[in-house]
């Protein structure tokens, strides 16, 4: 342990260091001293609102973490969250691949942060998520994709004005389940900002265990479940035949459930049983920070009460002390807690059946490379809809297979499978990950996103 004295000058360094490398006098507002409990680091972090529409006051939360090491040289990462209404600082930041998890009253360090290898943008969207907010409660109705995109839009042009470093940054957008919506939706939107003035340097997306098509990404789960021994042949059957996955939703959304789907989902639900995990089918625990990413892709399990088995939340006590909040320039506007998905934001339901898969053909014509990786213990958005969805998107494209299927190594151990096609649209799996893959497998995660930013194929040798 370091002495008191060492510690003091060590951070008197740190703030010098931090006041003459922050370049603009607008960021440097929103500079965290220092988080509670937090260990000494020597990166810089940023965290406060972008106020995206001056009339309606609508502000977006975000928290900017530096990279570990020479951030000049590293690119600009923005990581999405889905749900729609969860929150990228409560569950990417602080339970997958940020650099801290809240345990008790401290901070301890992500050995596998994604900051290692890029300056790491976290955003609360659309408002009414976290720290986000309007202040005319009326924003949180209608709220759609198309409104989520336009903000996240806005978003990144104000606080590239917060921070002009990194205004001609190598950009990449990564994130996962309903972020398969949000990110290939804004990165169309930049895109088309930059014929006007070329402002963002796209690079390339990643995209794990998306919704990209509604029907393949939602009825892979009957055999992901049927596979996993969670249900039996004969109700694998039904959900397959009489009702399937993606019928049901459709009709719950719609407020049209049919007593057949009625029927069937029912059988699922107590065969599958409420004490599994279905983002993650071989963990015991859950937590919840982790755990409700996807309002509309798991509507609430039919018959009662959902019990909970889950350990208590370290990222909500954490993120709703004062002292905390008061770190974070963070203001609770219209809510009394912050959550890690919320519900007072209306957002529209049926916008999950928007294929967005088209999009990702969109961004790969436009040269943005494209990653779509699944953590294969997840049940919610399968590995098996996700590689059909690749694979049909390649020969779509005409684009032909350049790394043949094969495993990936991260650390001594296969790391998964993966394949690529044309150099520019990559499928992986991450062995033994779940829904939140950064979460269950950070190691391997990190691998992933290393030779995702590089431009390579996954290592095929350790
Ligand atoms: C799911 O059900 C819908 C409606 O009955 C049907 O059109 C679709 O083909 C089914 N999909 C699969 C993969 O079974
Ligand atoms: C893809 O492979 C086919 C068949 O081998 C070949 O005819 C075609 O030219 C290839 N396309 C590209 C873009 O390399």
């Amino acid at each position: 342990m370091y002495s008191q004295t060492w510690k003091y000058m060590a951070m008197a360094v740190v703030v010098l260091l931090q006041l003459t490398t922050a370049e603009s006098s607008l960021s440097l507002a929103d500079r965290i001293t220092m988080l509670p409990g937090q260990p000494l680091v020597w990166f810089q972090q940023f965290s406060g609102y972008v106020t995206v529409d001056d009339k309606k006051q609508k502000s977006l939360f975000y928290y900017f973490v530096e990279a570990e090491v020479d951030p000049v040289s590293k690119p600009l990462v923005l990581w999405l969250n889905g749900g729609p209404g969860c929150s990228s600082l409560g569950v990417g930041a602080f339970s997958e691949n940020g650099p801290f998890r809240p345990n008790g009253l401290v901070l301890v360090r992500n050995d596998y942060s994604w900051n290692k290898e890029a300056n790491m943008l976290y955003l609360e969207t659309p408002v009414g998520v976290g720290f986000s907010y309007a202040t005319d409660s009326s924003s949180y109705e209608g709220i759609n994709d198309e409104v989520t995109a336009r903000d996240n839009l806005v978003f990144l042009q104000r606080w590239l004005l917060k921070f002009p470093q990194y205004s001609h940054r190598d950009f990449f957008i990564t994130g996962e389940s309903y972020a398969g919506h949000y990110i290939p939706q804004l990165a169309k939107l930049m895109i088309e900002f930059n014929q006007k003035e070329k402002l963002f340097n796209l690079k390339g997306v990643a995209l794990g265990n998306p919704v990209l098509e509604f029907a393949t990404d939602f009825n892979s789960r009957a055999e992901f479940f049927w596979s996993h021994g969670l249900i039996s042949d004969s109700t694998y059957k039904l959900f397959t035949s009489a009702c399937n996955y993606s019928r049901y939703v459709s009709e719950y959304y719609r407020s049209s459930l049919s007593p057949v789907c009625s029927k069937v989902y029912g059988l699922v639900t107590r065969e599958t049983s409420r004490f599994v995990d279905n983002y993650d089918v071989t963990l015991d625990v859950c937590i919840p920070s982790v755990l409700s990413q996807s309002k509309f892709i798991s509507p609430p399990q039919v018959g009662g009460q959902r019990i909970d088995v889950c350990i208590d939340d370290e990222t909500a006590n954490y993120l709703n002390r004062q002292d905390v909040q008061s770190a974070f320039h963070a203001r609770l506007v219209g809510v009394r807690r912050w959550e890690v998905c919320n519900d007072i934001l209306d957002y529209e339901p049926l916008d999950v059946e928007i294929p967005t898969i088209s999009l990702v053909g969109y961004l790969i014509k436009s040269g943005i490379r494209v990653l779509v990786y699944s953590g294969d213990q997840d049940s919610v958005i399968p590995l098996t809809g996700s590689r059909t969805l690749v694979h049909g998107l390649a020969n779509q494209l005409g684009l032909n297979s350049t790394v043949p299927y094969r495993v990936w190594f991260g650390g001594q151990q296969v790391g998964g499978w993966t394949q690529v096609y044309g150099n520019i649209l990559s499928f992986a799996t991450i062995r033994g990950a779940s829904h939140e893959a950064p979460f269950s497998q950070p190691e391997r995660s990190l691998v992933l996103f290393k030779s995702f930013l590089q431009g390579m194929p996954l290592p095929e040798m350790f």
